[in-house]
C-alpha cells in the first residue's frame, strides 16, 4: 500500500458565514479518528476537503509532505489514496452491484486493483454482485459501496456518518469492518453525531465553533 500523511494547518473554509476556522490536524495510516460534532458544524465539510472534493480558503494542506494548492489535479491524488463511504450510499441505482464496485476502476484502468473476488467474501457479499443495487437492504448497500471504497487500495478511508441509517446489527457489522481495515494499515476517519459510535475510533474529536478540540 502506499504511504501517505495529510496535515491540515490553520486551515479555513468559508460559505456565506465561517465554517472551518482554524482547523489543525494530522493523519497517517495509523490514524483512526471520529470527528463528532452539531449539525451543521462543518463536519462534511472538512472531510470533503480531506478528501479532496471540496477546495479550502485558507491555511495549508499537505498531501504525503506536498502543498495541495486549489489548482493541484485533485481527482487523481483521491482516485490512488481516497475511499468514501457515505450515510446514504451514492449507488448509482441503474448498475448491478458488481458494476458499482468496479465503476472506480474506469476512472483509473492502469492502478492497482484488489480482487473483487476476495473483497466480495470478506463483505459477505458475493451471492448479490449481479444484482441491480436497487434489490438490497440497507446493510447490504452500504457492504457494496465499501467494496466500492476499497477497489483501488486507499491508505485512507472517509467516512461521513456510515450507518446513520441502519440498525444495531448492521452497524455492528460495519464497524467491524472499518476496524479491520484499519488494521490492515488504512487510516478511518469516522464522521458521526452517535459518541457511542465515536467510542469505535481511537481518538475522538469535536468540531465547534470552527475549530477540533480533543474529546
Ligand atoms: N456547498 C455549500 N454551499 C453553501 N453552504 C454550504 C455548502 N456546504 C455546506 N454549507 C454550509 O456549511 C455549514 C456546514 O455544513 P456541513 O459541513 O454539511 O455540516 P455537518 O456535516 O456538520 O452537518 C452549514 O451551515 C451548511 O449550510
Ligand atoms: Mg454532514
Amino acid at each position: 500500500m502506499n504511504e501517505f500523511s495529510i496535515d491540515l494547518l490553520h486551515l479555513q473554509k468559508s460559505y456565506a458565514r465561517p465554517v472551518l476556522k482554524d482547523i489543525n490536524l494530522h493523519i497517517d495510516r495509523n490514524s483512526y479518528l471520529a470527528i463528532v460534532g452539531k449539525s451543521g458544524s462543518g463536519k462534511s465539510t472538512l472531510l470533503n476537503i480531506l478528501g479532496l472534493v471540496e477546495r479550502y480558503d485558507g491555511g495549508v494542506y499537505r498531501f504525503n509532505g506536498n502543498l495541495i494548492r486549489n489548482h493541484t489535479d485533485y481527482a487523481k491524488l483521491r482516485l490512488r489514496y481516497i475511499g468514501f463511504i457515505f450515510q446514504s450510499y451514492h449507488l448509482i441505482p441503474t448498475l448491478t452491484c458488481r458494476e458499482n464496485i468496479l465503476l472506480p476502476a474506469l476512472y483509473a484502468p492502469k492502478s492497482k486493483r484488489r480482487s473483487l473476488d476476495a473483497l466480495a467474501e470478506a463483505l459477505d457479499i458475493k451471492p448479490l454482485l449481479d444484482q441491480s443495487v436497487l434489490t438490497l437492504s440497507g446493510g447490504e448497500k452500504q457492504r457494496v459501496a465499501i467494496a466500492r471504497a476499497l477497489i483501488l487500495d486507499p491508505c485512507l478511508l472517509l467516512a461521513d456518518e456510515p450507518t446513520g441509517n441502519l440498525d444495531p446489527k448492521n452497524r455492528g457489522i460495519i464497524f467491524d469492518l472499518l476496524r479491520r481495515e484499519h488494521a490492515q494499515g488504512r487510516g478511518v476517519i469516522l464522521i458521526t453525531h452517535d459518541m457511542a459510535a465515536a467510542k469505535e475510533a481511537d481518538a475522538v474529536l469535536e468540531l465547534k465553533n470552527g475549530v477540533l478540540t480533543e474529546r
